[in-house]
């Protein structure tokens, strides 16, 4: 238990996420950069098996999404515009700001653009080839235009990708800033101070997420073996 400085709210730090999703979050940045670093330096088959592992872990989050603990789910932080605008205003006002079990609003639209942005990246890389040396998984199993366009968008959203990472990273900064609000050591240790007031989310067992990370790599595994 413990006050925090204006001593109006009584918190206690409780694990707001699970380590599956910690796990997802640093690996995604990881293999993210070490993708870009290959394909930048040539390494092609490097730059291949990091983004098959990109698309293993977006294959991994997606099904967590659904089954995974309370914090992680879709249905638990997807909000809709009127939770938006109230947690606007809850930004807008002056003040700390208190943690929060899970995505808040606004960051639910972050997480939905950041995951959607590196999916059109790492399966349109799939279908890319630089017709010369390298060519994606798939690329042969579609028509030389399609794979020309998909190439076209694996270099461009790239771009977006930087820009939405960018933003993601401002957003950070700004409710450390403005808000008082540390986002970043909860996604480390997992742990936050939340108001007594906010139950503690529920985390399922670390089993269920190996046998969803199996079921994941399993899958990837056999799309670019058997495509
Ligand atoms: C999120 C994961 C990924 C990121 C961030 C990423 C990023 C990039 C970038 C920035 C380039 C341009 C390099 C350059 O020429 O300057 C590139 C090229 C390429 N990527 Fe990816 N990529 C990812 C996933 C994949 C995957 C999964 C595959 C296929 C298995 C793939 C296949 C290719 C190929 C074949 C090229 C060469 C295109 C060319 O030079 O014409 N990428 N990627
Ligand atoms: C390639 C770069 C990055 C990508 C693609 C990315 C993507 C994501 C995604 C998808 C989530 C949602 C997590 C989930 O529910 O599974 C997230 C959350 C988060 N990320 Fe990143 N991230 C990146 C870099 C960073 C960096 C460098 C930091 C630290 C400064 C950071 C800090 C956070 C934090 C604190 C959250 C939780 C936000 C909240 O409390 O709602 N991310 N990120």
């Amino acid at each position: 238990m413990g006050r925090n400085k204006d001593k109006t709210a009584v918190t206690r730090r409780v694990v707001v996420w699970d380590l599956p999703v910690r796990l997802f979050h640093w690996s995604l940045v990881f293999c993210i950069v070490a993708a870009w670093w290959s394909g930048e330096n040539d390494a092609m088959d490097w730059h291949m098996r990091f983004g098959y592992a990109v698309l293993a872990l977006l294959l991994f989050r997606l099904i967590w999404g659904l089954v995974g603990s309370q914090t992680a789910r879709f249905s638990q932080f997807v909000r809709g515009p009127a939770a938006i605008l109230a947690h606007l205003r809850e930004l807008a006002a002056p003040g700390r700001m208190a943690a929060h079990a899970g995505h808040n609003p606004l960051g639910a639209l972050a997480v939905i653009g950041l995951l959607s942005v590196v999916t059109v990246q790492a399966v349109t890389g799939l279908f890319t080839s630089d017709g010369i040396m390298v060519d994606g998984p798939l690329a042969g199993k579609v028509s030389g235009a399609t794979s020309a366009l998909m190439r076209t968008i694996h270099k461009g959203n790239f771009n977006v990708l930087l820009a939405i990472v960018g933003l993601h990273i401002a957003a950070i900064l700004l409710y450390a800033g403005l808000k008082r609000l540390d986002l970043v050591r909860p996604m480390v240790t997992g742990r936050a101070a939340l108001p007594a007031s906010e139950p503690a989310p529920r985390i399922v067992s670390l089993f269920r997420a190996f046998m969803v990370a199996a079921i994941a790599t399993a899958a990837i595994w056999a799309l670019i073996s058997f495509a």
